[in-house]
């Protein structure tokens, strides 16, 4: 099937082609970056009014790309949740309206489903894991642990209870007075840091559970420059390392925990901040220490994007049927 993906959840327009949900036929997207960076963070209104700005530009791009007519198109997949309701609903009557005038299905999806699938596409760097997985949800939003079992087959085995991965890079990084999105700066900075400079702590440390909680760890970061200043050079570089050392420690050992208490033998990082390179790195030592594979896509399948909707978009347009993890289905089939 083919099938037209667009996903207008936060501060990224896109729109993609995917093909069977695995072929990735065309991945247009237009960032909203540049304009959020000077509030230090996403200005909804602004959010909302750019995507009505650019979705038929990325539309057409994304048609371009793939070298198609919207003629080509049997189906269509639109992020319903979670995200900034503004900011949905051009992504959402988009296709609502696409699918109207062509007479074609239209589902509604789960942002989160979405990056926790991606890694399920087809693409050079892209290795394709086998169910079961254990999938790590590291975005702006979000920290969660899920066991995906299939498509539309996910057990929640613990979240974030306060501040999200992301967010906490974003917030550490505001308060150094670098620019958003912050983990980019912060992973940079870092490359030239000392990760045991600074004994930041290690928050819900602990096998009793699959939570995490990034808020005391931004605290201490706050009373850390509050006691020094904001660092400059290799202070700065230093504080960057510590901080991303804290949080990728709670992250893995979350994660290989998981791992073993549920016996999966394939690890997923998925979302922004799995784009970290030391993350990655990190990642990639555990996993081999542990004899576990590890699956993570290219960077531009991380961060936001159309084209992680393919695999749950061709899934649910065949099944017809609604998922309960999706929560924000929309079935708008004109006949
Ligand atoms: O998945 P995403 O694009 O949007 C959400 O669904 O939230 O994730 C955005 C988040 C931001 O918090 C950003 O700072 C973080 O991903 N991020 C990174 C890196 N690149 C993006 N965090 C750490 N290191 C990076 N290299
Ligand atoms: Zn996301």
């Amino acid at each position: 099937m083919l099938v037209m993906t667009i996903e207008s959840s936060c501060d990224e327009t896109s729109v993609a082609l995917i093909k069977d949900g695995r072929q990735i036929l065309a991945n247009a997207v237009a960032s909203q970056i540049p304009i959020h960076r000077r509030y230090g963070g996403v200005v909804p209104e602004l959010a909302s009014r750019n995507h009505i700005r650019d979705i038929h530009q990325v539309l057409n791009e994304a048609l371009d790309d793939a070298g198609l007519t919207l003629d080509a198109v049997e189906g269509f997949g639109v992020t319903c949740g979670p995200g900034l309701v503004g900011s949905l609903l051009v992504g959402i009557e988009t296709a609502r309206a696409l699918a109207f005038a062509l007479n074609k299905p239209v589902v509604g999806l789960n942002h989160l489903e979405g990056h926790l699938t991606a890694v399920l596409l087809e693409g050079d760097t892209v290795k394709n894991p086998e169910f079961p997985y254990l999938g790590l949800i590291v975005s702006g939003g979000h920290t969660d642990l899920y066991i995906v079992r299939g498509l539309g087959n996910y057990e929640l085995l613990g979240r974030t209870r306060d501040d999200a991965a992301g967010e906490a890079f974003d917030k550490v990084a505001r308060m150094l007075g670098q620019p958003y999105p912050g983990g980019v700066a912060i992973d940079r900075l870092a490359k030239d840091g000392r990760p045991d400079a600074i004994e930041f702590p290690r928050p819900m440390w602990t096998r009793k559970n699959f939570d995490f909680s990034f808020s005391g760890l931004k605290t201490a970061v706050a009373q850390h420059i509050d006691a020094h200043g904001i660092p400059e050079g290799q202070q700065l570089n230093d504080l960057c390392a510590s901080f991303q050392e804290a949080v990728v420690d709670v992250l893995l050992f979350k994660a290989l925990n998981a791992c073993e208490a549920h016996k999966l033998k394939r690890l997923v990082l998925s979302g922004g901040v799995a784009c970290n390179s030391r993350l990655r790195q990190r990642a990639q030592e555990a996993c081999q220490a542990e004899g576990l594979e590890l699956f993570v896509a290219p960077p531009s399948l991380c961060t936001d994007n159309a084209a992680m909707l393919g695999p749950i978009a061709e899934h649910y347009l065949q099944l017809e049927g609604d998922s309960e993890f999706v929560g924000h289905t929309i079935r708008a089939q004109s006949s």
